[in-house]
């Protein structure tokens, strides 16, 4: 089954100004979203700026939603704001998000039924950190297959993406080989054929995360089960584009 390719630009929490927002949302606007999906994660507080910025065919992709709705939830983002602003994709599940805010599997689980009934569509980030890889494919499976145990019920290829992204490429300049990312996708694919359906593994699209730029990702993307990519650092410069140029 031939999956569309799709890139994301995630800004993290960046720019530190609106004076920079327009340099980055051109950096956006210049990518060729013919061949593939694109989509960009603003800062909360930036999301609707760029959301009257952006030229059609990139979509604005918030960083997190809350687990609940609109309500008393202070300093959350609802998914009822987002249709608002005519947004459709959310990413939840990012690394950091697990590591300095506590969220759990269950919690990520719950957004993403919440995403899901909401008629949106997310990008769902897994991966595993250093110490797992370095026991090998095994533990780094155990560690995926974990983070995705709570949502198989909700792996609809329409409707999710998942971003592949070992915690220790990300940020580090150390991108997994093609080999490695290529073999971690297929085992992921598998473990979706097994456990979900084969038409679901055959049909859902795989991003690959982790220092991902213009010199490594003609090699990542011509790996048959990589579909694109989810870039952090390199979607702060006009790099970005090269990495969208480069989807085979
Ligand atoms: O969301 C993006 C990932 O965390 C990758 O970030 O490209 O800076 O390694 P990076």
């Amino acid at each position: 089954m031939a999956r569309r390719p799709i890139v994301g630009g995630n800004w993290k929490c960046n720019p530190e100004s609106m004076a920079k927002l327009d340099g980055l949302v051109e950096n956006m606007n210049a990518c060729d979203a013919s061949k593939c999906d694109i989509y960009v994660c603003p800062s909360p507080l930036h999301v609707a700026c760029v959301c009257s910025k952006v030229k059609a065919g990139i979509n604005v992709c918030p960083q997190n939603c809350n687990f609940k709705g609109c309500g008393a939830y202070t300093g959350e983002v609802a998914v009822e704001q987002m249709k608002d602003l005519k947004i459709e994709w959310v990413l939840i599940g990012h690394s950091e998000r697990r590591e300095y805010f506590q969220e759990s599997n269950d919690l990520l689980a719950e957004k993403m039924k919440l995403i899901l009934d909401s008629g949106m569509k997310c990008v769902y980030a897994i991966g595993e950190k250093l110490p797992e890889r370095e026991k090998g494919l095994e533990s780094t499976m155990a560690v995926c297959i974990e983070q995705l145990e709570k949502v198989k019920g909700l792996l609809d290829p329409a409707k999710v993406v998942i971003a592949y992204e070992p915690v220790w490429a990300i940020g580090t300049g150390v991108t997994a080989t093609a080999a490695q990312a290529q073999e971690t996708h297929a085992e992921i694919r598998k473990w979706i054929a097994k456990n979900v359906s084969e038409e679901c593994a055959a049909g859902i699209r795989i991003q690959y995360g982790g220092s991902a730029n213009a010199k490594n990702a003609p090699e990542l993307s011509a790996c048959p089960d990589i579909d694109g990519f989810l870039v952090g650092g390199a979607s702060l410069k006009p790099e970005f584009k090269d990495i969208v140029d480069a989807i085979s």
